[in-house]
């Protein structure tokens, strides 16, 4: 099957695309998960499915800077809870399942920051949530070949180079 639902996603996000506000991620949220259930025969989506790649470019936006990645995991792969720096991101499931841990910044009786969970949920195929910046989330594969498509708000790998997307390792020197 053609790549429909990709182009429609694509061309609708860009004639939307501004600085963050409450629109716009509604918008991006409605648009993802259209595309995450309409998109599911089509040609880019069985050739993630048959490359198995955990990391791909599936579209970046020159003139708007959002990127599309699409993750393919398998069961028990993680990331440890993280931010986005400056950026914002929505993580879809097309196929499979994941755990979504949330985390909150608490500061203890001894002044120390510790990050600590506060909500736990799967998200099952046609599900779609969106992280701001500030929240911190992890993720955990709960299936073997599941597949996430991750649309980040600008290049999450500067945001990691420049020092501004944190990972909070438990019992690290610094958390
Ligand atoms: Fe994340």
């Amino acid at each position: 099957m053609k790549n429909q639902s990709l182009n429609t996603f694509i061309e609708e996000l860009s004639k939307v695309w501004g600085p963050v506000n409450s629109e716009l991620t509604k918008k991006a949220k409605a648009l993802l998960t259209d595309l995450i259930t309409n998109g599911t025969e089509e040609d880019w989506v069985k050739d993630l499915l048959s490359k198995k790649e955990p990391d791909t470019n599936v579209y970046q936006s020159e003139e708007h800077g959002f990127i599309l990645q699409a993750h393919v995991e398998q069961k028990g792969d993680v990331s440890v809870p993280h931010d986005h720096g400056n950026g914002w991101v929505l993580y879809a499931t097309m196929k499979g399942q994941v755990e979504m841990g949330i985390y909150h910044k608490v500061i203890q009786p001894d002044g120390t920051l510790k990050v600590i969970q506060k909500d736990l949920y799967t998200q099952k195929p046609g599900q779609c949530n969106i992280y701001l910046q500030g929240d911190i989330h992890d993720t955990k594969t709960v299936e073997d070949d599941t597949l996430m498509l991750r649309l980040t708000s600008c290049d999450f790998s500067k945001e990691v180079e420049e020092g501004r997307l944190i990972r909070f390792v438990e019992n690290s020197e610094r958390w």
